[in-house]
């Protein structure tokens, strides 16, 4: 197709008020527009364009926006740019999270049939994890929010890993205090081998003698890893220690704040988190926000101020990965923000008002979008992870195709 010089593609994502539209990705002939080449004079011509394209051309010089169109868009190409380098980061950093998930799986295994952990193999996928963190951060966290029900506890030792060592980073740990840290993480539940799955997956209220168990998950842990000399001292005490609580009421010893180690209470922050955020069988997984609330409100008490707050601020109102209901009912999945737009994340539209799936995409809140009624759209609802049927996972392996 031929196009004048002064027409630019432009993603249906990044049409403003304004723009004059020349060409469509597409034959006129079947979408809804009348003219083969029309000013967007309002919401709805803006809407239906992004529902019939992904892109389309928009005519330089007949185009009357409210900022100047070649600041407008080169905005955009910024955007565009980061959610394909972000594309790029998931899948560099893919291998290490299932090479590290495989061996958080054998160590577990060989705890259970009696045989000597590896440390050293556990040593080694915590430092790519490190290195996966400090280059790629969100890529390493969005990775962090695939779950499979089968299997949990790996899977929750290796979230734990990573979000304790983005939380150490955060909090100012240097980069081998964070390999320690993170194979704490990996290793603060190996305890958990010795209790029985009937407790571990119990659907209901665990009696007094389960719940002596399930505590003693902690006791188990230090004593394993206490045989081990290859572990380091930290990752004793935090499988000791990190279900202890500031205010002196945890367990097994309820210890005094001042007692509890400081990489404990990372863990302790970033376990709670995975732990409410997950499915388990006695209650659904809830929103990451609904987390960060559970967190905030037990600062000081459970947990350390000062690390929830660092949690809260690392992971934000509107974690890549979450679900969202949108003002205007449709429902999406975040896949990224732009530095200082953290309260206004790009959206992957992948519902309609009704529910049902539509054709996916980009919808970029930091851009003030309008609704057919001319509103603002926002985010009305942080929904749990697998709201509405939608596996985040899919759309990572389909590598989230973003439109332009
Ligand atoms: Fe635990």
């Amino acid at each position: 197709m031929a196009l004048p010089q002064y027409s630019l593609k432009v993603p249906v994502s990044q049409l403003q008020l304004g723009m004059y539209v020349c060409e469509l990705d597409r034959p006129w002939e079947g979408t809804p527009f009348l003219f083969q080449g029309f000013p967007i004079q309002n919401a709805h011509d803006l809407r239906t364009l992004q529902e019939t394209c992904e892109f389309v051309w928009v005519d330089r010089r007949q185009s009357h926006t409210v900022t100047p169109l070649s600041a407008s868009l080169s905005a955009g190409a910024q955007a565009k740019t980061y959610a394909v380098d972000y594309r790029d980061e998931v899948k560099t950093t893919e291998p290490v999270w299932r090479e590290a998930r495989a061996v958080s799986m054998r160590m577990l295994d060989a705890v259970k049939f009696g045989k000597e952990l590896d440390v050293g193999e556990v040593r080694r996928a915590v430092g790519e994890c490190v290195e996966s963190v400090l280059k790629h951060p969100a890529a390493t966290l969005w990775l962090a929010r695939i779950k499979q029900r089968d299997h949990y506890t790996a899977e929750h030792c290796l979230r734990v890993s990573l979000y304790a060592i983005a939380l150490g980073k955060a909090l100012g740990l240097l980069p081998l205090e964070l390999e320690e840290l993170g194979v704490c993480g990996m290793l603060h539940d190996v305890g958990k081998i010795k209790v029985p799955d009937e407790i571990l997956n119990k659907p209901g209220r665990l009696t007094d003698e389960e719940f002596r168990l399930m505590q003693a998950h902690t006791t188990y842990g230090y004593q394993l890893l206490m045989a081990n000399s290859e572990v380091p001292p930290a990752a004793v005490d935090v499988a000791h220690t990190h279900h202890e609580r500031m205010d002196g009421k945890g367990y097994p010893r309820q210890l005094p704040a001042h007692r509890i180690p400081f990489k404990a209470r990372i863990i302790a922050v970033v376990d709670a988190y995975d732990a409410i955020t997950s499915d388990r069988p006695y209650s659904e997984g809830r929103s990451s926000l609904e987390a960060l609330r559970v967190l905030f409100e037990a600062r000081g008490t459970q947990f350390d101020e000062v690390v929830v707050l660092a949690f809260i601020q690392l992971i934000g109102v509107y974690p890549p990965g979450e679900i969202v209901e949108l003002s205007t009912g449709e429902v999406g999945i975040i896949i990224g923000f732009d530095a200082g737009s953290k309260l206004k994340p790009r959206v992957l539209i992948v519902l309609d008002a009704s529910k049902q799936p539509r054709p996916e995409r980009v919808l970029d809140l930091a851009r003030n979008p309008l609704d057919e009624q001319g509103r603002l759209v926002s985010v009305r609802e942080v929904k749990p992870s697998g709201a509405y049927g939608i596996d985040i996972d899919a759309y990572r392996a389909k590598g989230l195709v973003v439109p332009g």
